[in-house]
């Protein structure tokens, strides 16, 4: 999903399985985010998960937080409900360990292992500094959209963005 392709009103993952923290992901992400987070325990280095599947009701919430505090960046900082890949399952919002998102976390030991690994694991960057115009978000740092190896290894090499390889 992207602002331009939105998910049927009321459709909801069937496959969703509980991760750390309390949250879910589907099946699949659930595996390869399991697997990932060990392989960096194995590095030393933490990654934790902030927010993954969200309710439309959730998202609608969400948003309508966001709106009453900045109206006029809410679009490009929250998607609307129907239009986040949290809605999908198929998202992580990760850091390195506290509760809070943070716009430098590629800087740290984290972000590094992540950038160096997480295409191995399924996982891409889905809303990069440099490509704020075409996906039409504000740089996340943090959000991973789960895309299976293949498609993974092969947007972190082109360079290409999910919106990009659609279109
Ligand atoms: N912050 C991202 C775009 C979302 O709401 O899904
Ligand atoms: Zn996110």
């Amino acid at each position: 999903v992207n602002k331009q392709n939105i998910l049927p009103d009321g459709w909801a993952p069937s496959d969703l399985v509980y991760i750390q923290n309390g949250f879910m992901l589907r099946a699949e992400a659930a595996q390869a985010w399991n697997a990932m987070m060990q392989a960096a325990a194995q590095d030393g280095i933490t990654i934790n998960a902030v927010s993954a599947y969200r309710t439309q009701a959730y998202q609608t919430n969400l948003y309508n937080q966001y709106y009453a505090q900045d109206p006029i960046n809410t679009p490009f900082l929250s998607a609307l409900p129907r239009r986040s890949e949290h809605e999908m399952g198929l998202a992580l919002d990760v850091n390195y360990g506290d509760y809070q998102l943070h716009s430098d976390l590629e800087s740290t030991a984290t972000g590094r292992w992540l950038a160096a690994h997480a295409q191995d694991y399924g996982w891409i960057l889905r809303y990069p500094s440099n490509k704020t115009s075409i996906t039409q978000y504000a740089y996340e740092a943090w959000h991973y959209r789960y895309v299976g190896t293949n498609l993974a290894r092969q947007l972190k090499s082109s360079g290409q963005t999910l919106d990009e390889y659609y279109q």
